[in-house]
């Protein structure tokens, strides 16, 4: 196969979602449908023995949250499927942003019974600065719910992009026999499910005017379906690829994932007008999939994703050339020459050694500690680096330490670790020694996680006593002057730390507290995120 058909067949995506709207069930139904599992509900059960293909770390299980994102590879119709797993909680909003750095396309689930949710908006918002095609598939569709039109509606004035159903559901009030396929003008009725969605559903497909359809359906769902498709056909959207690409108009599919009702019908749609592998910009101009020359970006790093291998793993997505085992490549922060070994793919716990990747696929490298989030791998022979990644500013605050000193030195490298997977961010209080760090977090959920990892991963119990600061500003004086603690004024409610970098940083209650901060220090600058030098 040439490179351009192997960009060609591969389909890059994260599927974004409120918790619960059924992003880990629709994420095992479509491995179900891509024969990479035999059985739903394999994976994920009951609630008491609760976990997911996706799920690697054990907080997860207990939780029954997804906290680290996760990669799934799949095969289906010809195509190649990676599908980023993107933690659903709002406390992950980091991790989940870089994924979202490393897709070509985002599938966002709704619930229909609750319509779009919080966590939904935000997640929405990251997809559309980044202008990328978003697809919607409206679950939970085998209970009642909301009204198939004013979810459509919804989402329009909610999120602020237009829908265009690409299947509408046969039935009222959430008793849905079918669903009509407005592209192909095709009626698919789903079989009673028999098997708890443990396995593909039965459907047979009709042509729109078949008689055999009111049959099947009756008369009043058969003119509640002919009112609907009338009012979609004369005050809705109309189909446009070029939008749906551009991210503007969004192909909304209605189904469940559970019942395993219009998923397959979903999953072929989608891989059709999908976008495989795109463009991104670098430092040299835009690099095309295409280009023979190796590029790569790491998106994720993570230490001890299973007991079984103890080692440090950073994520690439593959940007462009072909990806080969044991090839050397140009790390752009170190301006080194490195060698990939032991490229890895995965089927959540399950690694494979993998000897050539492509476009669009996830290769997880061992990281013997040279890898940071956002570095550019090139071909030696076209070095540049592609754009920055957007940083986030902490607004929660602990101070902690080892419980019992003697572990100070593993409580140390437990913290760097998470430091350097970006789950945490670090800061030292001027004077207050080594004991005790100044840990920053996006949310409350990481402080958790870090309590967990330090003690499964390192052994190391940790007293943890939060702070009440919600801002952290980065200082520098627009004269040039060393900032320091005695040479601010008005800050003495607030905290003076220094990020890894010795960057001066000051972490305050509130907004409020900024003004007064600045009103005190004309000449101080702040930024909500460490200057560019
Ligand atoms: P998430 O990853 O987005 O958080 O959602 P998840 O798939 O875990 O689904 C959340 C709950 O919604 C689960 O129920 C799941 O079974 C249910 N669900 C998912 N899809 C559908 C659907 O199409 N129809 C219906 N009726 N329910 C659906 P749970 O009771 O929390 O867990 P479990 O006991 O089923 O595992």
């Amino acid at each position: 196969m040439t490179l351009i058909e192997e960009i060609n067949k591969r389909r890059t995506f994260a599927i974004i979602s409120h918790p619960d709207a059924g992003k880990t069930t629709l994420t095992e139904k479509l491995l179900l449908y891509g024969g990479a599992i035999h059985l739903a509900g394999s994976i994920k059960s009951r609630k008491t023995q609760r976990h997911a293909v996706s799920d690697w770390m054990e907080i997860e299980k207990q939780r029954g949250i997804s906290v680290t994102s996760s990669v799934l590879q799949f095969d289906y119709a010809g195509c190649r499927i990676n599908i980023l797993d993107t933690p659903g909680h709002q406390d992950f909003s980091e991790d989940t942003y870089r994924t979202l750095m490393a897709v070509d396309s985002a599938v966002m689930i709704l619930d229909a019974a609750k319509g779009v949710e919080a966590q939904t908006k935000k997640l929405f918002k990251v997809c559309r600065e980044r202008r990328i095609p978003i697809f919607t598939f409206i679950n939970k569709l085998d209970r009642y719910g909301k009204i198939p039109l004013d979810l459509l509606d919804e989402i329009e004035k909610v999120l602020g992009i237009p829908a265009y159903p690409m299947n509408f559901p046969i039935g009222i009030d959430g008793k849905y026999l079918g669903v009509f396929d407005r592209q192909k003008n095709l009626i698919e009725l789903f079989a009673e499910d028999t098997t708890h969605g443990q396995k593909e559903r039965a459907s047979e497909i009709f042509a729109a005017d078949d008689s055999e359809v009111i049959k099947r359906i009756g008369q009043e769902n058969f003119d509640a379906l002919q009112d609907d498709l009338m009012l979609l056909d004369e005050a809705g959207e109309v189909f446009d690829k070029k939008k749906i690409d551009a991210g503007e108009l969004t192909p909304t599919f209605f189904g469940s994932a559970m019942t395993n009702f219009g998923v397959k019908n979903f999953l072929e749609e989608y891989l059709r007008l999908a976008p495989p592998p795109a463009p991104r910009l670098s430092s040299d101009g835009v690099i095309v999939p295409e280009d023979e020359k190796f590029s790569a970006f790491v998106f994720k790093i993570q230490a001890n994703m299973n007991p079984a291998h103890r080692d440090r793993l950073a994520f690439i997505r593959i940007c462009s050339g072909k990806f080969e085992r044991n090839m050397t490549v140009w790390h752009a922060p170190s301006d080194k020459i490195i060698k990939l070994s032991q490229p890895q793919q995965f089927l959540a716990q399950d690694r494979q050694i993998i000897d050539e990747a492509f476009p669009g696929d996830i290769v997880g490298l061992f990281d013997p500690g040279i890898f940071g989030i956002g570095d550019t791998l090139t071909d030696a022979a076209h070095k540049f680096k592609f754009e920055d990644f957007p940083t986030f500013p902490p607004e929660k605050f602990a101070r902690v330490q080892a419980k019992d000193t003697m572990k100070r030195k593993q409580f140390a490298k437990g913290i760097d670790q998470l430091t350097q997977e970006g789950a945490i961010q670090l800061f030292n209080q001027v004077g207050a020694g080594t004991e005790s760090y100044v840990v920053g977090t996006v949310g409350t959920l990481q402080f958790e996680v870090l309590q967990y990892r330090l003690k499964a991963e390192y052994g190391v119990d940790i007293l943890m006593t939060m702070l009440p600061f919600e801002v952290a500003r980065w200082l520098k004086f627009s004269d040039g002057a060393k900032v320091s603690p005695t040479n601010l004024r008005g800050t003495d409610r607030g905290m003076f730390v220094l990020d890894r970098a010795e960057n001066p940083v000051l972490l305050v209650e509130n907004e409020w507290a900024l003004g007064w901060i600045r009103d005190n220090n004309p000449k101080l600058e702040m930024n909500a995120t460490p200057f560019q030098s």
